[in-house]
């Protein structure tokens, strides 16, 4: 049995058919080939997943496609508009604070903390340790990742006012 959905995901509308029971991970990496969202354990512990849901930071592995269906969803390659060179302030910060190193774990993070300054634009460690504690490094440590989302969160301050 395959159900017709619609997926919003970036800002475009995606008309598909999906299995009752499928994931959105996998929908969003197989059908939309949005390989950004990174498959890890599949099972709720390592938020390699994360996608943005109607601006909640939600795991794409414990997500049916069906109950995502009509709200918006964002992954890493919705984080700039179409045709914007320039990357996200939380990406730059990633960069520059060291907070990358394989990349695995880095979209899920890089998610966890823009759905956290988007309601909390100037996060303390804490509040930012709470963000992501869903979202494991197997390689940086968090030391630099912290660091990485306050100074993406300054970025952030600092372009509004321009
Ligand atoms: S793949 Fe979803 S939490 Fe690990
Ligand atoms: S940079 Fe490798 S898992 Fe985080």
């Amino acid at each position: 049995m395959r159900i017709p959905i619609v997926l919003k995901v970036n800002g475009k509308e995606h008309s598909i058919e999906v299995k009752p029971n499928e994931i959105l991970l996998n929908v969003l990496r197989d059908k939309l080939h949005l390989i950004g969202v990174k498959y890890g354990c599949g099972i709720g512990e390592c938020g390699a997943c994360t996608v943005i849901l109607n601006g909640r930071a939600i795991l794409s592995c414990q997500t049916l496609a069906v109950s995502a269906a009509g709200r918006e969803i964002t992954t890493i390659e919705g984080l700039v508009p179409e045709g914007n060179k320039e990357l996200h302030p939380l990406q730059e910060a990633f960069i520059e604070e060291g907070a990358v190193q394989c990349g695995f774990c880095t979209p899920g993070m890089i998610l966890s903390a823009k759905a956290l300054v988007d309601k909390n634009p100037d996060p303390s460690n804490s509040a930012i340790k709470e963000a992501i504690r869903g979202n494991l490094c197997r390689c940086t440590g968090y030391i630099n990742i912290i660091k990485a989302i306050k100074t993406g969160a300054e970025k952030i301050r600092e372009r509004s006012k321009r």
